[in-house]
């Protein structure tokens, strides 16, 4: 058992729906455990500045349902150099901080590592991110919401797409990861699917445009935008040369999908996440994310979580050549 005190939590990063909903359990769960916890805003800028509050039950009150993060969140360069971390530490040190819960994504889990290691303050990592691209998690927070609101995006261009004949590429988020394409591409009954993970992603989509007995009255293209041919329009470009029959349009979704209330799913991992958090600090745990996988709570080294981009299971995009 560790003797921790106050946690400091703080959200880093692009915001994820189910964010608040992990800030309520962390604070929530400290509560319980007689443990002090301090929100630190706007991640590791706030951590520089001292822009610290205690947070209590009512602090939390009336979050868990809202998109978005109450802690704010920024990206950080300061806190990338040496000095900025011991200016941080120094902030913790001032608030009495004796261990950190950081919600967000990779780099924000980068910060965290290289923090805790330099300082020896005990770190826990919640996965936050639409992107789903951590290793060690089935899910992160954030992604199940920002799935369906494409899904549901997309469906609603289908209707346009479909009254006047046309084909839609549809340019979907995830930075270097092609998992809400992929899925929302079989959710969505989309004709094809552009990812990062693939390499011949302009010969498939040219094979399946020219497939006989593919004449639907509307096709939708989902392409994420991390895939390597350039973006929405730029595929737009080359379908319009190659496809001049086809009355093409290009909408690009960008941040819409990270907004709105988090899915029950969302609010249900972060839940859990943000119990683990603090239980797995309370065990003496350190520079570990929570992860899930089978249902099961887990904790997955930090440098482990952010080495490689999570698996793609690229056997789904036969099921898109199938069922389309
Ligand atoms: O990591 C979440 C994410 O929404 C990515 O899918 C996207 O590439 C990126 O953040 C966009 O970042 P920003 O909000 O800084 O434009």
């Amino acid at each position: 058992m560790s003797t921790i005190s106050k946690i400091g939590v703080y959200t880093s990063g692009g915001d994820a729906p189910g964010m608040n909903a992990a800030i309520r359990a962390v604070v929530r769960t400290a509560h319980y455990y007689q443990l002090e916890v301090s929100g630190i805003r706007l991640g590791y800028e706030g951590m520089i500045n001292g822009d610290i509050q205690p947070m209590n039950l009512k602090s939390v009150g009336n979050i868990l349902h809202r998109g978005g993060t109450v802690l704010k969140t920024a990206r950080s360069e300061e806190f990338r150099t040496d000095e900025g971390k011991q200016k941080a530490y120094r902030q913790l040190k001032r608030f009495g901080i004796d261990a950190l819960v950081a919600i967000g994504g990779d780099g924000t889990f980068t910060g965290a590592n290289k923090f805790s290691e330099m300082f020896e303050i005990p770190v826990i990592g919640i996965p936050a991110t639409i992107d789903n691209d951590l290793k060690g998690t089935d899910f992160t927070i954030g992604y199940d919401t920002a799935l369906n609101t494409v899904v549901k995006s997309v469906d609603q261009i289908r209707d346009t797409a479909e009254s006047h004949d046309r084909l839609f590429i549809i340019e979907v988020m995830g930075r270097d990861s092609g998992m809400i394409a992929l899925h929302a591409g079989i959710a969505a009954g989309a004709e094809a699917v552009m990812i990062p993970e693939l390499k011949n992603n302009l010969e498939h989509l040219i094979e399946r445009l020219s497939a006989p007995g593919h004449q639907k009255s509307s096709k939708i293209l989902i392409v994420a935008e991390g895939q390597e041919i350039g973006g929405a329009f730029e595929i737009g470009r080359i379908v319009r040369e190659k496809f001049p029959q086809y009355d093409t349009r290009v909408s690009v979704l960008g941040h819409m999908q990270r907004g709105g209330h988090p899915s029950c799913n969302d609010r249900v991992l972060a839940s859990r996440f943000g119990v683990a958090a603090v239980e797995g600090l309370q065990a003496g745990k350190t520079q570990v994310m929570t992860g899930i996988q089978n249902q099961q709570i887990v904790y997955i080294p930090l440098d482990q979580a952010i080495l490689q981009p999570s698996e793609l299971d690229l056997k789904l995009l036969k099921i898109i050549d199938q069922l389309s």
